[in-house]
């Protein structure tokens, strides 16, 4: 038996179309004056066209903050909250990708009446003091799963990722509408599902929290995710790969909130900080590579080997743990390159000498690194963003 503690957002709504009730819904949780965090992106394609006349009948006062840009930096977050706090807004929404619902939670947090900590104190693990507005969370992208995790990253100065993680962040309702998706372009939807399914990866191999309902949700939203990705990229238009993706990102989520990510994610964040390259596909260039050498490691390898048949059906073959186990990167280098991502970090337009700046850099990712089932030495980063040039 495991000793474990599972969390998870408690109310899910997943039905295609819901978004056109976000106003009622709101309505019903006893919101009086809503801020919405968006980015243009969302607005110029019209996914709020059909929600936000809704909130004017339901005599609920809205304020849009739509600005937030891919990777959101700080002062935007700062932004956020200072209009929520003139709007004495009593209830966030966070509509759109992983950055908008990101926003989205730390505006719960610093636009409360009673909020005296300031973001720069809150960043880490557990170091979140105060309460929060209530959060409702419709996510746009099928990726990152922040609709049901304690996590908000925010990119900090110039070029560093930090994340602040407390249960306080833990959305209160996410709200799962296909329809919302299915315009999602090719290339967006390759990179988030893989950063959805790197979640379930890491999550499944995570070294100290990992537990029976995060395996399950991991499995599960492998099998989902990985039977609907190609789907969803070659036809945009098919509701069903898109449900599939929004639930399989999902469950991705409630895996590693409770069972944390580490190195394919240590290393991809130093590369979006510096190159500005889309969080999903940092991650996607260095996984088969870390994967790599993750399996090196006997038990590593036998985890890899365990989800093998979740993601490659009916194509895992048999074998040793460390043959399927190479079977499963090869397979997943082959989908990346069939879904057209760059697949190598020159192909991304990074230089080669910056190397030694992101293996630097990955090594402050100690957060995320402590949960690797493999240690990453300085070296060993090196050596990983080298193969994956
Ligand atoms: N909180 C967490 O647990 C967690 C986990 C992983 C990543 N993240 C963070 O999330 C961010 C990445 O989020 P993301 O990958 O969802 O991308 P994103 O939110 O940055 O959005 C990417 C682009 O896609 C567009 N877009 C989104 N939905 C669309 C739709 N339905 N139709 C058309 N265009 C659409 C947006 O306008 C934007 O231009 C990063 O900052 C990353 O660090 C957070
Ligand atoms: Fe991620």
């Amino acid at each position: 038996m495991t000793n474990f503690v599972f969390s998870t957002t408690r109310t899910i709504i997943n039905e295609p179309g819901s978004a056109r009730r976000l106003a009622s819904i709101c309505e019903e949780q006893g919101a009086r004056s809503v801020l919405l965090v968006t980015d243009p992106g969302i607005m110029q394609v019209g996914l709020l066209d059909e929600a936000l006349p809704g909130f004017a009948k339901a005599g609920i006062t809205l304020t849009l903050f739509k600005d937030v840009e891919a990777d959101p930096a700080d002062s935007t977050v700062q932004a956020a909250a200072a209009q929520a706090r003139v709007a004495k807004a009593d209830y966030v929404v966070g509509f759109g990708g992983g950055s908008s619902m990101d926003v989205a939670k730390l505006v719960a947090l610093l636009a409360h009446p009673e909020c005296k900590q300031p973001l720069s104190e809150m960043y880490g693990v557990g170091n979140v003091r105060g309460e929060r507005l209530p959060l409702l969370q419709v996510p746009t992208t099928a990726g990152t799963g922040s609709e049901v995790t304690p996590i908000s990253i925010v990119t900090t100065g110039e070029t560093t990722k930090a994340g602040v993680v407390s249960p306080i962040l833990q959305p209160d309702i996410a709200l799962l509408d296909a329809e919302l998706t299915t315009g999602l372009p090719a290339h967006v939807t390759a990179a988030t599902g893989i950063d959805a399914m790197v979640h379930a990866i890491e999550a499944y191999t995570s070294a100290h929290k990992k537990n029976p309902v995060s395996d399950m949700l991991a499995k599960e939203g492998l099998r989902l995710l990985s039977s609907n990705l190609m789907t969803a990229v070659n036809e945009g238009h098919n509701l069903e790969a898109r449900s599939n993706m929004l639930l399989g990102a999902l469950y991705a989520g409630q895996a590693f909130a409770n069972a944390p990510v580490a190195a394919v994610h240590a290393l991809a964040y130093p590369l979006g900080g510096h190159f500005h390259i889309p969080h999903g596909l940092s991650n996607s260039l260095v996984l088969p590579y870390v994967m790599r050498f993750n399996a090196e490691n006997a038990d590593a390898a036998a985890l890899y080997a365990e989800l093998a048949p979740y993601i490659m059906g009916a194509d895992t073959p048999e074998g040793s743990a460390e043959s399927v186990s190479e079977a499963l990167i090869v397979w997943l280098e082959n989908r990346i390159k069939e879904t057209g991502l760059p697949t190598r970090l020159q192909d991304a337009n990074i230089p080669k000498d910056a190397i030694p700046l992101l293996a630097s850099e990955a090594m402050l990712q100690t957060r995320l690194l402590v949960n690797n089932p493999r240690e990453v030495t300085e070296a060993d980063a090196l050596a990983i963003y080298t193969a994956a040039y």
